[in-house]
């Protein structure tokens, strides 16, 4: 047996955060974290697909003046890298939200927050304006969702995520085994003025999916109404067809986050590294493309940027800097990740994110 370096505790590199955050987390909580849907294919597809795609590095490059900036959505942002909205962070650390939010600011890093969060909206804003993406499910009652995307324009919020990719949670096997439920003390706070839909009792005959949760699931018409009616840009997650990609344009999305949900609803659909491209190529540009799953590398957000997009979004590598040291690890974690992107940007001779273009991706032919 190799004897342990007595520094290995003290400096987590990247790849150890996440193992770090579920030695420390209780078993149903990893598995609400870190596992995915039914056999888990896309949530390993997600990091191996990029793992498959190799770098072909250009020389002797002037790099003088190169950074990682950007404007996205008419806002300046220092780096490409967001916080994905994910639920419920106060079940990792006792400052939820709060602390990611605090964590993203300190690397100037753009946040999504989840309409599932664990703290109030108004909250997490005062922790940290850089959290200034609002994700939504969409609730059964127009009025309602009207509502709550006025009470988070009024915060401060600039723009609204819509998330279409989970009409129905995924085939969460690892979350039964495990027996995962929320504590009395944890609930979506934000959505606590959201009708509740009522749900009668079901005769055999009948299917809960189809006959009760079918007719409150959002269709086209929703994301046109919403895209019409909401005050903030619509930014429309968990697109992942070309066709669809078109149709969230011509319904009035201002973005497009091409996403599986890290491989937590749908098994066995491809990696989303795989499906950017056709989604870049159809879109051509009239909105800003981002893409999520399986980031955790600034290789990997490299190679994001090369096949199509404007950004990525990180959800499961900053959770694990939040469990591990919260606000402080949430920092570190994006740090890595930005330091990262830099050192493969200059070892492949890209100064800037628009030089990063698909012929750094090393084809075989
Ligand atoms: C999520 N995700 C998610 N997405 C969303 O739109 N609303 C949400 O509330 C959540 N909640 C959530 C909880 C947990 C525990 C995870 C891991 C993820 C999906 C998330 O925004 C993002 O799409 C993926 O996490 C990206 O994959 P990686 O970076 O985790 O591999
Ligand atoms: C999830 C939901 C909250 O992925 O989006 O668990």
């Amino acid at each position: 047996m190799s004897e342990k370096h007595p520094a290995a505790d003290l400096q987590p590199t990247l790849r150890d955060y996440e193992s770090r955050a579920l030695a420390l987390l209780s078993a149903d909580r990893s598995a609400y974290f870190f596992g995915g849907a039914a056999d888990q294919q896309t949530l390993a597809a997600n990091q191996k697909a990029f793992s498959e795609l190799e770098l072909l590095p250009r020389v002797l490059r002037d790099l003088r003046g190169g950074s990682t900036r950007l404007t996205l959505l008419g806002e300046s942002l220092t780096h490409p890298i967001l916080v994905a909205p994910v639920a419920y962070q106060k079940l990792v650390h006792p400052d939820g939200e709060a602390a990611m939010a605090m964590g993203a600011a300190a690397q100037d890093a753009a946040m999504v927050l989840s309409s599932q969060s664990s703290i109030d909206a108004a909250e997490v804003r005062a922790a940290s304006p850089g959290c200034n993406w609002f994700q939504l499910y969409w609730g059964p009652s127009r009025d309602a969702n009207r509502a709550l995307v006025q009470r988070v324009a009024d915060l401060g919020f600039a723009a609204i995520v819509l998330t279409v990719d989970a009409p129905v949670q995924g085939a969460r096997d690892n979350e039964a085994r495990t027996g995962f439920q929320l504590p009395p003390d944890i609930a979506a706070v934000n959505l606590a003025d959201m009708p509740a839909a009522q749900f009668a009792p079901l005769a055999p005959s009948e299917s809960i999916l189809f006959d009760r949760v079918a007719h409150i699931t959002p269709r086209w018409s929703e994301v046109e109404w919403l895209c019409r009616n909401s005050p903030l840009p619509v930014i429309v997650k968990g697109v992942v067809h070309p066709a669809d990609a078109r149709q969230a344009i011509d319904a009035g999305a201002g973005a497009i986050i091409v996403s599986n949900h890290g491989g937590r609803t749908l098994d066995t659909m491809p990696a989303t590294i795989r499906l950017l491209p056709a989604v870049a190529k159809a879109v051509d540009g009239a909105v800003p493309v981002l893409m999520d799953g399986g980031i955790r590398r600034g290789t990997d957000v490299l190679k994001a940027l090369a096949l199509g997009a404007t950004a990525v979004l990180a959800g499961r590598l900053p959770v694990a800097g939040l469990t591990v040291a919260g606000a402080a690890g949430v920092s570190h974690v994006l740090r890595l990740l930005r330091d990262e992107l830099e050192i493969a940007m200059m070892l492949t001779g890209c100064a800037s994110l628009e030089q990063i273009t698909p012929d750094i991706i090393y084809r075989n032919e």
